[in-house]
């Protein structure tokens, strides 16, 4: 048996990221990360989601030892990385955003061998063999094996990145952007074999990603970053029914009056509106479930006849905008 799969979860926490600071250092020191703190235990698959530079690659290279930390402690199903990094390695693999973690002149099947084959795990192994096969065959790939992969277009470049890091049957995977540069139907079919691993074989897995389709989807648990510091830890679920009736859409015919718009800015200042053949499309976030009665009477007060009112079902995007939006208020 290869070294990698011999790794046993030796605790039932896959991941622990516990007071992790990060400081680039330079005339201008950059604070990537502040007092992270969280936990994600084994067989569960989260979410890091975070706007651009919140923190989120820093914080899976940190776990991996590829940069080091300035303070504070990950570890890997109890090992920890300045300690251990060599058991960090061997029980998490992890694909890295923009990063080439394929041979462009090598073939799918060459390039899977390999990696895999870096960290024990041997298509020598009748056992490795075939769970390569079916993996690849998951992914729409068993009539590429032979193909370079400097051949293939962008999203099934992606899609090897991503079986050779699973090739390697680690416990623990990290996704950095899996979707990036997918088309709509490859990025739903990772959608759909994520949580499959996760269920079929148990693994971890943390994925980052701007795709709030592919979360939704597929993560159980959200960890928001905003500004190198947590500002959101919970289950999807929570989330979606924090903003769950209290996000309305309305349409009225006609232009809205001045004091009307300032109405609506007043109960929530992102509120969309929109003049669209003459109606106006709003749709806005109600700070409390009685400031409906404000916004109807204020409509109203202004000579504003509403057509139709739908709540709407809270997205994770939306959910995740507004959190992201109260923490830069805040500061
Ligand atoms: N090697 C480095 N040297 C200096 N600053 C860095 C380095 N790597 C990252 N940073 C800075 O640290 C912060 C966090 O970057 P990080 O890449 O972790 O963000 P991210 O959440 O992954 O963003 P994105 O969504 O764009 O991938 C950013 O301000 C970034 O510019
Ligand atoms: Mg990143």
């Amino acid at each position: 048996m290869g070294a990698a799969i011999s790794v046993t979860p030796s605790a039932s926490v896959a991941l622990e990221v516990s007071g992790l600071h990060k400081v680039f250092p330079g005339k201008r020191p950059v604070h990537a990360v502040t007092d992270v703190t969280f936990c994600v235990p084994a067989g569960d698959v989260i979410g890091l989601l975070g706007p651009n530079g919140a923190g989120k690659t820093t914080i899976i290279k940190c776990v991996l030892g590829l940069v080091r930390a300035t303070s504070g402690v990950t570890r890997v199903f109890g090992a920890e990385t300045s300690n251990h990094p060599g058991r960090v390695l061997s029980s998490a693999a992890a694909v890295l955003e923009g990063a080439r973690n394929t041979y462009w002149r090598l073939t799918v099947w060459e390039n899977v061998c390999f990696f895999a084959s870096l960290h024990g795990v041997s298509a020598r192994d009748p056992a490795h063999r075939r769970y390569f096969e079916g993996l690849l065959a998951r992914f729409g790939l068993e009539g590429r094996l032979k193909t370079p992969v400097r051949e293939l277009s962008t999203g099934l470049k992606q899609k090897v990145a991503v079986v050779s890091a699973l090739a390697r049957r680690t416990p623990l995977v990290f996704l950095d952007e899996p979707t990036l540069g997918l088309d709509v139907e490859t990025a739903y079919e990772l959608r759909r074999l994520l949580p499959e691993l996760a269920r079929d074989e148990g693994r971890t897995l943390v994925i980052s990603s701007h795709d709030m389709h592919v979360v939704q989807a597929v993560c159980r648990r959200v960890v928001i970053m905003s500004g190198g510091r947590v500002i959101a830890d919970d289950e999807v679920a929570n989330l979606l029914a924090l903003f769950r009736s209290r996000r309305y859409r309305l349409s009225m015919p006609g232009a809205l009056p001045g004091d009307a718009v300032a109405g609506v800015r007043s109960l929530d200042a992102a509120a969309r509106i929109e003049v669209e053949d003459g109606v106006t499309k709003l749709e806005l976030q109600l700070p409390a479930a009685a400031a409906l009665y404000r916004l109807m009477d204020l409509l109203r007060d202004a000579g504003v006849v509403v057509e139709t009112i739908v709540q709407s079902e809270p997205d994770l995007e939306h959910a995740f905008l507004e959190l992201v939006r109260r923490e830069r208020e805040r500061q």
